[in-house]
């Protein structure tokens, strides 16, 4: 069973000293916990891969602390990086550029580009200035099932599996990076949804960004490889409603509702019942993955779950899409 540390400076040494050994452990950042692992490390990058069950077609994010890291493995001369980094790092946008050598082959799962961040979180921060090198890291989550936003869900879901856990607390987004995508010809393109919105990056750079709309086509796969549709799904069924509860009745004891907008639907017949983020957009996508999981704590079978109306969160609509996926 992994470690649980809180974040002093000793641990934040043991934990670097474990990163340099090669070995894996968790990580909090400000979007979900990561599972971090020494980027320039095959061995220890293919750690992360076997401790999640990830296909090896699917690559990971470097996260680093400066622009000199990242100038050291991936090529930053592209169109908009300036402005984006200045604007937008350290924090939730992970932008796709073309890679250098330095890296471990399998941390971009052979492609000739890498994904880079630099994270807002201190914690995070203070682990990568101490191990002086980029560190890969998914989501700390099997692969599938829902990303971790407490250590405690890290313990849950991965705990056997690694060597140890750095506390640091819930995190403040709740949902994964939003990803960019920037090539020398073209438009940028937003590859996955997230806390840095479509408007903002469109407002900041003056330019268009396209999003891409999966379809699940082997083009799709290697040009956003890892974001087909079944994805962050809970144990339960997950069933989406939209505008009036009352037809729908559970079908066992352990049915659960979800609702979101400012009303409390007819929810009389359901045991367990969520007002998810008290309808607050940033509130619901701080709570969306620890809902989910609290749900299968619970055992519920089927999850009934409403999707927010009228909000401007591409990035919840994306999560709460796929972790119905399957489900009629
Ligand atoms: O917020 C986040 O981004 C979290 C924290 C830990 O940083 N990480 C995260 O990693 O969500 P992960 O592995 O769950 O998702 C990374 C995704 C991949 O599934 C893939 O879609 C995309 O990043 N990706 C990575 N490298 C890429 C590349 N070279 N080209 C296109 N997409 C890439
Ligand atoms: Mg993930």
């Amino acid at each position: 069973m992994a470690a649980l540390l809180q974040p002093q400076p000793e641990t934040i040494r043991h934990v670097a000293d474990l990163l340099l050994a090669g070995e894996i452990v968790a990580l909090p950042t400000e979007t979900v916990y990561g599972l971090a692992a020494d980027a320039t490390n095959a061995s220890a990058v293919e750690k992360i891969y076997a401790a999640k069950n990830r296909p090896p077609s699917n690559p990971l994010i470097i996260h680093c602390n400066n622009l000199d890291m990242v100038d050291e493995y991936a090529y930053t001369n592209v169109p908009l990086f300036e402005i984006l980094s200045k604007k937008f790092w350290p924090g939730p946008l992970t932008i796709v550029l073309p890679r250098k050598s330095g890296l471990a082959d399998t941390v971009t799962a052979g492609l000739d580009s890498v994904a880079v961040r630099l994270p807002q979180q201190p914690v995070m921060q203070k682990v990568i200035e101490a191990v002086g090198r980029p560190l890969a890291a998914p989501s700390a989550n099997p692969s599938g099932y829902v990303s971790p936003t407490t250590a405690q869900h890290v313990i849950d879901s991965l705990g056997d599996n690694i060597s140890a856990i750095l506390d640091g607390g819930s995190c403040a987004c709740g949902l994964e990076s939003t990803i960019v995508m920037l090539t020398s010809s073209g438009r940028p393109r937003i590859l996955r949804p997230g806390p840095v919105r479509m408007n903002e990056l469109e407002r900041v750079t003056g330019c268009q960004f396209d999003s891409l709309e999966i379809r699940n086509t082997p083009d799709d796969a290697q040009r956003a490889p890892g974001m087909l549709t079944t994805h962050y799904q809970p144990r339960a069924r997950l069933l989406l409603w939209q505008g009036d509860a009352s037809d729908i009745k559970p079908s066992t004891a352990n049915d659960a509702l979800i609702y979101f907008a400012e009303r409390p639907p007819n929810a009389g017949t359901f045991n367990v019942v969520n007002h998810l983020g008290g309808g607050l957009l940033e509130q619901a996508e701080r709570e969306l993955y620890a809902t989910l999981r609290e749900m299968d704590a619970l055992g519920v079978e089927t999850i009934y779950m409403e999707v927010p109306r009228d909000t401007y969160s591409p990035a919840l609509l994306d999560r709460i899409n796929r972790a119905s996926s399957g489900w009629a």
